[in-house]
């Protein structure tokens, strides 16, 4: 049997791997018959294909690659080897760096399915390692629940990861049909349907600019609207079909793209979420201790930039004011002013990377 696959290499950073299918396959007995190497001359990667027995192939869990993993290790360096909030524990990638640097993790997730993921792929770290289902915005009392007063570290990593975007069942994407659901906590009643079936226009135009920044987001309603009208709309294609009618196609991303991120945003909370643990890490991180985000879209990445330049500045002034004066709500430094994005080998090697921004403060 042959696999296709696509490595990568790192010379700078003598890093290597298999982009997509880190990890993805394993030969039962490790027998690699031959590898035969070659370049792709517009990436400027290697490609390759590896041939291995049939029989001795098991389909490992791809989950998720670690987004900026080297800069998040960074970035909670000073609290090495404390106890971390990892409150989007996903796969477990950034969880398992953070424990292979001895640090202690409570790694939190709404979808049962990470945590259960994760729990298989740690347990090799006993009892540093501490999963608990929940939702961030509630940190204060999952760590009240486990008799947690203050961590040294938070680390958010946010939006879905690869598995929930590539499993048709969640239905987050249009790239394959599926149930219009795109909750990321299944005990949830509310779901990606009942939002196009049942909320006003009014309400849809909101998101749809609000959350996914559509310039067509009226059309998009409207549409939406008189679609109902004769048949439920239920799957993920029957959605991006009807975006796409409305939505004219330009180069680059599907027109339903927007839409559909502004529909996931609305049916998970996740601003609410996000600013809600923002405002609650000011009482659960302990002195010097390291608050890390990292964001996927400018919605995201202006509420965390907000919060810490607010939180950040020891003094505030007015023009009313003859003097500046101190600022009630300051609670932490910022190491870096300006967010950290991926390097270039990281950008090609992984291409959801592109939008990362990460933000980090050290509490006062
Ligand atoms: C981008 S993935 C995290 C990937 C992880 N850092 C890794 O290295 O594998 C985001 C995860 O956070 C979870 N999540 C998103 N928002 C959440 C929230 N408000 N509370 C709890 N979990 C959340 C999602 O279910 C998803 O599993």
């Amino acid at each position: 049997m042959i696999i296709p696959i696509k490595p990568w290499l790192d010379l700078a950073n003598g890093k290597a791997g298999l982009a997509g299918y880190r990890g993805a396959f394993a030969a039962g007995d490790g027998l690699i018959l031959s590898a035969d190497w070659g370049r792709v001359a517009d990436t400027g990667s290697p490609a390759g294909r590896i041939q291995l027995p049939v029989g001795n192939i098991e389909r490992m869990d791809f989950y998720h690659e670690p987004i900026l993993a080297e800069e998040i290790l960074e970035a909670m360096r000073p609290v090495e080897g404390k106890q971390i909030f990892d409150g989007t524990l996903g796969g477990g990638g950034h969880s398992e760096l953070l424990l292979r640097h001895s640090a202690h993790v409570i790694g939190c997730d709404q979808d049962q399915e990470a945590i259960d993921h994760a729990t298989r792929r740690l347990a090799a770290f006993g009892d540093a390692f501490l999963p608990v289902r929940g939702n961030f915005r509630d940190i204060d009392q999952l760590l009240a629940g486990l008799g947690i007063a203050q961590v040294d570290g938070i680390l958010l990593d946010l939006g879905v990861s690869s598995r929930q975007l590539d499993d048709p069942t969640r239905g987050f994407s249009f790239r394959e049909d599926g149930p219009l659901d795109m909750r990321m906590d299944v005990r949830t009643s509310f779901s990606a349907r009942d939002l196009v079936n049942t909320w006003g226009e009014e309400e849809m135009i909101r998101i749809f600019r609000e959350y996914g920044e559509e310039r067509h987001a009226a059309r998009v309603a409207r549409e939406i609207m008189k679609a109902r009208t004769v048949k439920e709309i239920s799957t993920t294609l029957g959605l991006a079909e009807l975006v796409a009618r409305v939505i004219p196609k330009t180069s680059g991303k599907h027109p339903a793209t927007r839409v559909f991120q502004a529909i996931r945003i609305a049916v998970n909370g996740e601003l609410e979420a996000l600013e809600t643990a923002l405002e609650k890490s000011v009482d659960l991180l302990a002195p010097g201790g390291v608050l890390a985000i990292l964001t996927f879209h400018s919605l995201e990445d202006r509420i965390v930039k907000r919060f810490m330049h607010r939180r950040s500045s020891p003094y505030i002034d007015r023009p009313e004011w003859s003097e500046p004066r101190r600022n009630p709500d300051f609670a932490f430094h910022l190491p870096t002013r300006k967010a950290i994005g991926p390097d270039e080998a990281e950008t090609k090697r992984n291409s959801r990377s592109l939008s990362a921004k990460l933000r980090v403060a050290v509490r006062a």
